[in-house]
């Protein structure tokens, strides 16, 4: 099999993970036989500084051309100050809605021997394991119309159903497939874009009577969530709410250095960490690959259709952190603190290790 996958590391510790990630993802597709084409591109501050624009129409034809897209992270304070839609930000929404990446799947899952590492009591979140479905293409960071002058300024938010009800089915799929629980969460006490959410989502659950769903209000939620974050499985919503619910969610898992996720469309696939660029830390080989590494992992599984090989590098991942590596992010526990480079060593070493009991285990069966 042969897979064309899009490179875009984009800026800050963006281009130290992707390398890392990229460095794993050779060594897992060999084992299987899989060639991955990779074509690299700019993205963000860097594009801006080598053509004038953070996203080249170039780099969104080469993104059409390929299977999935990996992206790292993009923004740092040197582009802080250029216009809007010069900014690393304004080329991840154009690459989000030129490649109609409606549903945003951002998991949150505490790892057993990190619990230590949250900022939450061990009690609290042990166990914790849910997934938010963010909408990505619509709502208020798209609604026209928008803009600001000396007295006023001005967003709409604004769903269309169908926009609603292409999201609510994907998450009521994957709910199918795990507990059976959908939270959809908006405003609908105040907003009646939040109304309109909630009745269509509700029309939507009539073809999956074996998901139960909750409604609950966006403020509640993010009280919940750092509550009892055990309650939820599939959160589905908004832009704007998925947005700051799932940074939340990133913070019970320990570091944002964690959390992976993918953005699907009906065509396309984009894979990137919820982390940003980190201008702090960058070039010192001490971000945390982990993000972009479990990225990789959802692009096997939901873009080539290997689960079992996604399962492999997620245990690898857990069995490195067991081991008490940690990057400077996680180490709240006092572990042993590793740079990039070899904490992606540490997990690629597993992996192997993890691949051959695989294997041995099936044969003895
Ligand atoms: C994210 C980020 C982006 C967003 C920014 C950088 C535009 O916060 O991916 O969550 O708001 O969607
Ligand atoms: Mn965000």
């Amino acid at each position: 099999m042969k897979k064309k996958v899009t490179l875009l590391p984009g800026d800050g510790i963006g281009t130290e993970v992707m390398s890392a990630a990229v460095k794993l993802m050779h060594h897992v597709a060999e084992k299987y036989d899989l060639t991955i084409e990779t074509t690299e591109s700019l993205m963000g501050g860097c594009s801006y500084d080598a053509y004038g624009t953070p996203l080249t129409d170039e780099t969104i034809q080469l993104c059409y051309e390929s299977d999935a897209v990996l992206l790292g992270a993009v923004g740092g304070y040197k582009w802080e100050n250029l216009a809007h839609h010069l900014k690393p930000e304004a080329a991840l929404l154009k690459l989000r809605k030129s490649l109609g990446l409606y549903t945003n799947i951002r998991p949150a899952k505490v790892y057993p021997s990190f619990v230590n590492s949250s900022s939450l009591k061990e009690s609290v979140i042990l166990g914790t394991d849910f997934v938010v479905f963010r909408e990505l293409t619509g709502g208020i960071y798209f609604g026209e119309p928008r803009g600001y002058d000396e007295n006023k300024g001005f967003n709409t938010m604004v769903y269309e159903k169908y926009e609603i009800e292409r999201i609510a089915h994907q998450a009521f799929k994957v709910a199918q497939k795990r507990k059976k629980v959908l939270t959809s969460v908006d405003k609908a006490n105040v907003l009646e874009v939040s109304q309109f959410w909630r009745k269509v989502v509700e029309e939507v659950s009539k073809e999956y009577p074996d998901v139960k769903l909750n409604n609950m209000y966006v403020d509640n939620t993010a009280m919940q969530v750092v509550r009892d974050p055990r309650q939820f499985d599939v959160i589905v919503t908004s832009n704007l709410f998925g947005d700051i619910i799932s940074d939340i969610a990133g913070m019970i898992t320990g570091s944002l250095g964690m959390l992976p996720s993918a953005s699907l469309g009906d065509k396309y696939a984009l894979y990137e960490p919820v982390h940003g660029s980190a201008p702090d830390i960058a070039g010192q080989n001490k971000a945390n690959p982990i993000a972009m590494i479990g990225s990789v992992a959802m692009m096997f599984d939901l873009s080539f259709g290997m689960k079992e090989t996604a399962d492999l590098i997620e245990k690898a991942i857990e069995r490195t952190l067991d081991q008490g590596f940690r990057t400077v992010d996680i180490n709240l526990d006092n572990g042993n603190v590793v740079s990039t480079d070899k904490m992606t060593e540490m997990i690629i070493k597993n992996f192997d290790i993890i691949y051959q009991e695989n294997k041995e285990s099936v044969f003895t069966l």
